[in-house]
């Protein structure tokens, strides 16, 4: 695995919650159609992470490689993690991210894409490894 990539993968990690939290902050405090801003920025950056995460998943460590084990992937919270549900996760949060940017630029309207956002946002913390995570803790950046 190119650790290289891996470092661009956990840096860009902050970028995406920095701006889906302003993002956030901003459509919800938006009066009438809002403009889409650095939401274009947050969408370059989560396609980003997606392709990388994809090429890990299938051609790392930890992603397909893992079904190797046979049920016990399935069995074993920390491969489960990695072979599941990490990928699960971050491909619905980058559906909605997506699905919210876009009708933000159609459609300008601001609540929506901000709900959008915010679910994104929650299920995002949810399925990374964090340091303090059992089984599966990376680093707050990968590398340091
Ligand atoms: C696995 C890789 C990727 C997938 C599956 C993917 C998927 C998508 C999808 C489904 C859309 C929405 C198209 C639409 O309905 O308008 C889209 C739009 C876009 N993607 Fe990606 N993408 C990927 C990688 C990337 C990368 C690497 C970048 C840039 C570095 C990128 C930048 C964009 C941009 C700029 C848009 C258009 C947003 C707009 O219409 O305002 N994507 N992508
Ligand atoms: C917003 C989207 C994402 C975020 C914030 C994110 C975050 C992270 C973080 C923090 C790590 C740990 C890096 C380290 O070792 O320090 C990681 C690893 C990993 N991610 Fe993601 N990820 C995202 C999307 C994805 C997607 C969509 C996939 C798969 C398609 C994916 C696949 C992986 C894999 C396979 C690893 C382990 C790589 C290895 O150690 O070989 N990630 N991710």
């Amino acid at each position: 695995m190119s650790n290289f990539l891996l470092v661009l993968h956990s840096l860009l990690r902050w970028l995406i919650l920095l701006l889906l939290v302003l993002n956030i902050i901003r459509l919800f405090g938006a009066k009438g159609p809002a403009k889409t801003g650095n939401s274009i920025l947050l969408l370059i950056l989560a396609h980003t992470t997606l392709l990388i995460g994809l090429y890990q998943y299938f051609f790392g460590d930890f992603g397909i490689a893992l079904f190797k084990q046979g049920a016990e992937v399935m069995k074993n919270s920390a491969l489960r993690f990695w072979a599941v549900e990490h990928i699960t996760g971050m491909v619905v949060s980058i559906a909605l991210i997506t699905i919210g940017h876009i009708s933000l630029k159609k459609t300008g309207k601001a609540k929506k894409t901000a709900i959008l956002y915010l679910v994104a946002l929650v299920l995002i913390l949810a399925v990374i490894p964090w340091p303090f995570r059992e089984g599966i803790a990376r680093p707050w950046i990968h590398g340091f």
